[in-house]
């Protein structure tokens, strides 16, 4: 259902390696119909070589079909599509992100009672094997913490800012041109298409229910290039993370541009690219880094889940792989932090006056707030400028603590406008 950028991707790499494909999964897998409403597209992909139809409700009745792969996106018609699908005794697998973070514990609830299998690899950081990763993989660890690049879009736009100056407008129209973002590019810019990500990495990882609506999602469009030139300058380099994190107080759920250390290995991650760095506390840090959008990357993840789904065919359903990793009856509900009570250090920059006092002013609002400063930086002024950036690194602090300086920090005569506040994680 879907031929488009990944169906089309699918339907090339079934077909080019469909003897190996074949002598992985024990029997060959044919893709008999496809449901797109682009007919010219569908014929131009298939060749010939599968039925095409338009509507795809008419797939997920066919009595023909043992296999469903979801590759519409969004949460039009997917949901709906997936559930009748699962209602009629099919397996699925989907490259559907917003489906899954979503609607997953409902559809996931709907499969165990239909014994079908659900397979969604392709949902998070395209060809990277992340989620066969976390769920099998690691499955000895007490999963720490989590740090993702996942959206190859903001990767791509950061990345042209600093390494070639250009404005954020100018990047993103690139990143469109090339095809990276999705059709909306708000769901890339805005952080949402990581936090789907996120959401159905955080469940895999702590064997929790997927909790999207608790994820604190900021997107790039605040970050400035010359952000990124004072990070650069700092020694760090800013990326939009996805961070699920194991506290004493509950588990941190967040996406947000974040500056990270210049020499740690993720920092270097550029342009489309996607990695994920996961901790587990018997092997220690592992970094994961592959193409995370694209046709044939993602088409990757998706044949991969199909050659899982065709070998599993006969497994009795109790002793298939869980669909978020841990026994459905053993999931835990500690609950999400909200984002006040994060602890993480912070980068802020704090356009002010260029007068005696008022750094001091700055610095004592710090202070009395229990804010320590870890580095700070400002230039000369040039000739006949008033206002001047201020740059300022702290250490680790509650995000509370940091809100409430920062509303008196705003509150200054001698401070211009917001003050610009992104987080530092060492990834230590
Ligand atoms: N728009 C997504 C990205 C595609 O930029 O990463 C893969 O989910």
């Amino acid at each position: 259902m879907g031929i488009g950028t990944v169906g089309g991707g699918t339907f090339a790499v079934l077909a080019r390696n469909q003897e190996e494909i074949t002598r992985r999964a024990g029997r060959p897998i044919h893709i008999t119909v496809v449901a797109d409403k682009d007919r010219a597209r569908a014929e131009a992909v298939t060749g010939g070589k599968a039925r095409l139809i338009e509507d795809a409700l008419a797939i997920v009745g066919d009595p023909d079909v043992d296999v469903v792969v979801e590759l519409i996106g969004g949460n039009t018609v997917a949901r709906d599509l997936v559930l009748r699908a699962i209602g009629n005794g099919k397996h699925v697998v989907t490259a559907n992100k917003a489906l899954i973070a979503t609607h997953g514990n409902e559809i996931f609830t709907r499969a165990r009672e239909q014994g079908v299998m659900v397979a969604f690899e392709a949902a998070v950081a395209g060809g990277i094997p992340i989620i066969k990763a976390l769920r099998e993989s690691l499955a000895a660890n007490r999963v720490q913490w989590l740090a993702g690049i996942i959206n190859g879009t903001c990767n791509f736009i950061l990345t042209e800012m600093r390494n070639h100056g250009r404005e954020f407008a100018e990047a993103l129209r690139d990143a469109q041109a090339r095809g990276y973002a999705e059709a909306d590019p708000t769901f890339d810019i805005e952080g949402i298409d990581a936090a789907h990500k996120l959401t159905i990495l955080a469940s895999i990882a702590f064997g929790i229910p997927l909790q999207f609506d608790k994820v604190h999602v900021e997107g790039i469009t605040g970050v400035a290039r010359e952000d990124v030139v004072n990070a650069e300058a700092l020694g760090y380099r800013v990326k939009l993370l996805g961070i699920a994190r194991r506290s004493e107080e509950g588990i941190e759920l967040r996406v947000h541009p974040t500056l990270i250390p210049e020499r740690r290995l993720i920092a270097n991650v550029d342009g489309v690219m996607n990695a994920v760095l996961v901790r587990g506390d018997a092997v220690g840090p592992l970094l994961f880094y592959g193409a995370g959008a694209g046709a044939e990357p993602t088409a990757s993840a998706v044949v991969a889940d199909l050659v899982d789904v065709a070998r599993a065919l006969t497994a009795d359903p109790q002793h298939r792989v869980p669909h978020l990793a841990f026994q459905p009856d053993a999931m835990s509900n500690v609950s999400i932090l909200p984002m006040e009570r994060v602890v993480t250090a912070y980068y802020l920059r704090i356009t002010a006056l260029d007068k005696p006092g008022v750094l001091a002013d700055i610095t004592r609002i710090l202070a009395d707030s229990g804010i320590s400063i870890e580095a700070i930086r400002q230039r000369e002024p040039a000739e006949g400028e008033q206002h001047l950036p201020i740059i300022l690194l702290t250490q680790c602090v509650r995000e509370q603590a940091v809100n409430d300086a920062l509303a008196k920090i705003e509150a200054l005569q001698s401070v211009k406008g917001k003050v610009t506040r992104l987080r530092l994680e060492t990834l230590a």
